[in-house]
């Protein structure tokens, strides 16, 4: 991952400080397990927070799953060994740990390099090399200061082990990405998408990784919520269409601008970069497009994000091709979302290590006549010759016709059973080459995976929307959050303490719930005070009730960002907020 440091001239506390700070406050999200003494890495999102990344889930969900017409799964977080095994995760899932020789604290040793050296991408460097790195510049423990050179570095797994019921019969692991959910059960999948490719499969849920060092609030967490849509291709197959997305406007930073000593980010459209090949599969930038342009309908903002290709020694055990959507947060560049070409390796691996076919029977467009080489063999010569291992010699010599039909040519042919040698007379095969026509072929489908982390989108929708101004000669902070993902979308106040007002209040609140609306009512305090609350919150509009309203049957609305206010009949309520949280209408079109 990138979180390339881009200096921040500013020497005022930065906004992430200021975030958090109002996040733990107002109930976005804070360290979990507080009252005994927290953790790194766990938080829990409060009321807002928690609102707030369901919001994002459904937005994601309506665009990723609903639209596009792929399914939705919820599979367990916990899962057993073999699959990782089958995976990669338990070999390959590592980050480089160095540990401190005075204080004991572990870091991530390519974070250290990275965050005091010109190396920008020292995750893709091998061992010896980071070693080397920190003894050349002398770096130091970002804990203690002591000096880390001569420490060795080491490969650390991430992933969480635990025992699956009493004892330790069978071990099993929390899964740190919420894809292998997924591919584990691609037999049944593919019944359920009737065999016909291509097929798309989602799921939001929980990921767990045991990061070395924490940091930086919800965006490195130890348990984090993925939402990833694996997409299973025909790799011979037509690609997508592109004509939604030919047009989005993205800016890209592609490996070779990485790699070149003035290379740049560079504005561009989807389809000029599919054209140019510098997104080579269309897949990838179909869903680049699809993604800029529901990174902005939930509040990114699109001159603080760009798309980065991975660097060859940065990708995953896994990918073949990988860009990043990155945000920018205080002038650094936080991945958001892995756009990954997986190939065929996660179906491969899981067909080979269990016992099910992860394969995918497709049609041809015209039945193909074929030249196979077979073998019938004589069963009356080489069961008494081999006896219990008759059925394997078979199965050998099946394998061997069709992988090198020239053994065939002489008068014998030996195959290998169990490391030994077994001579055949090439008579008592049956060896035959016959044409055949066949309707299609088993293949195993290629995957393309945008991997969505939540997290990390919550933080940049909540970093972007981030301002703060004046209003009536008193400083202000608000969250410029889009309506349809603010977590309260209206406030409702009676003006004063007063029972009258209340009642009415409290009477415009629930007829404002049960059109579905998220509303908070507010009657302490002061209503300058109280509409400050909520213009903390993001709530994008609130209402209130005076003393006319009891007369008139209108109520005062307010609108965040430029605090303007208007007066409403309160019977049209419902409709025009509902208006205004879809964009229907702008608060400015409203008449009074
Ligand atoms: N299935 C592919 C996969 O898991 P990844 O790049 O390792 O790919 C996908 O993770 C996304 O998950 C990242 O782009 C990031 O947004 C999020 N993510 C990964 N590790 C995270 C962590 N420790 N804390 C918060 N978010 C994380």
């Amino acid at each position: 991952m990138s979180e390339t440091d881009a200096p921040d001239a500013d020497d005022e506390p930065r906004t992430s400080e200021r975030l958090v700070e109002l996040a733990k406050r107002r109930g976005y999200f804070f360290q979990s397990s507080g009252a005994y003494g927290g953790v790194g890495g766990f938080y829990t999102f409060g009321p807002q927070g928690a609102a707030l990344k369901g919001n994002v889930e459904d937005a994601w969900r309506e665009r990723f799953a609903v639209r596009e017409g792929h399914m939705e799964i919820d599979a367990p977080t916990i899962m057993p060994e073999p699959v990782f095994e089958a995976s990669g995760h338990l070999d390959t899932f590592d980050d480089m740990l160095v540990e401190c020789p005075e204080c004991g604290e572990s870091h991530r040793a390519d974070h250290v390099v990275e965050d005091n050296t010109e190396y920008e991408d020292a995750e893709g460097l091998p061992i010896p090399e980071v070693e080397e790195v920190i003894a050349e510049y002398e770096l130091v423990c970002p804990s203690c200061g002591a000096g880390l050179a001569g420490q060795d570095v080491e490969d650390f797994n991430l992933m969480f082990a635990t025992n699956i019921g009493p004892g330790d019969a069978q071990p099993g692991y929390l899964r740190p990405e919420t894809a292998q959910g997924i591919f584990v059960e691609f037999p049944r999948l593919k019944e359920y998408a009737r065999n016909t490719l291509p097929f798309g499969v989602t799921q939001i849920g929980r990921a767990y990784r045991n990061e070395i060092s924490p940091r930086r609030s919800i965006i490195r967490v130890r348990e984090l919520t993925q939402a990833e849509l694996e997409l299973f291709v025909d790799p011979e197959g037509d690609g997508p269409d592109l004509t939604d997305v030919e047009d989005v406007p993205v800016t890209l930073y592609p490996a070779a601008e990485q790699n070149a000593a003035d290379g740049r980010a560079y504005e561009t459209t989807v389809g000029e970069a599919i054209a140019a090949g510098t997104i080579a599969d269309p897949w990838i930038g179909y869903f680049l497009g699809v993604a800029a342009e529901w990174y902005e309908s939930i509040g990114v903002d699109m001159d603080r994000l760009r798309f980065r290709q991975h660097l060859a020694g940065e990708r995953s055990h896994y990918a073949s091709d990988c860009w990043d959507a990155e945000s920018e947060i205080d002038g650094n560049w936080i991945e958001l979302t892995g756009f990954a070409h997986r190939g065929d390796y996660d179906l491969s691996k899981h067909d080979a290590h269990s016992d099910e076919r992860f394969t995918i029977f497709t049609q041809y467009d015209e039945p193909k006549t074929v030249e196979r080489a077979v073998v019938d063999p004589d069963m009356s010569y080489l069961g008494p010759e081999f006896g219990g291992d008759a059925g394997r010699v078979v199965e050998e010599l099946e394998a061997l016709a069709a992988r090198d039909r020239s053994a065939f040519d002489g008068d014998g042919v030996t195959v290998e059973v169990d490391g030994e040698r077994r001579e055949i007379p090439v008579e008592k095969t049956g060896f035959a080459v016959e044409e055949q026509t066949e309707a299609g072929e088993h293949i195993v489908p290629h995957v393309i995976e945008p991997s969505f982390g939540v997290d990390r989108l919550v933080y940049t929708v909540l970093h972007h929307a981030y301002r703060e101004d004046e209003v009536d000669g008193e400083p202000r902070t608000y969250l410029e959050l889009d309506p349809e993902i603010a977590p309260t979308f209206v406030g409702v106040f009676p003006l004063q303490s007063d029972d009258a007002l209340e009642e009415e209040a409290r009477e415009i609140a629930a007829t404002l719930r049960a059109e579905g609306l998220s509303v908070t009512y507010d009657d302490s305090g002061n209503i300058g005070r109280r509409y400050r609350r909520q213009d903390e919150v993001g709530t994008p509009f609130c209402v209130t009730v005076d003393y006319e309203s009891l007369d008139d049957e209108a109520v005062t609305v307010r609108e965040r960002d430029t605090t303007a206010q208007k007066r409403l009949p309160i019977a049209d309520l419902p409709e025009t907020l509902a208006a205004l949280r879809s964009g229907e209408v702008s608060f400015d079109e409203l008449a009074e």
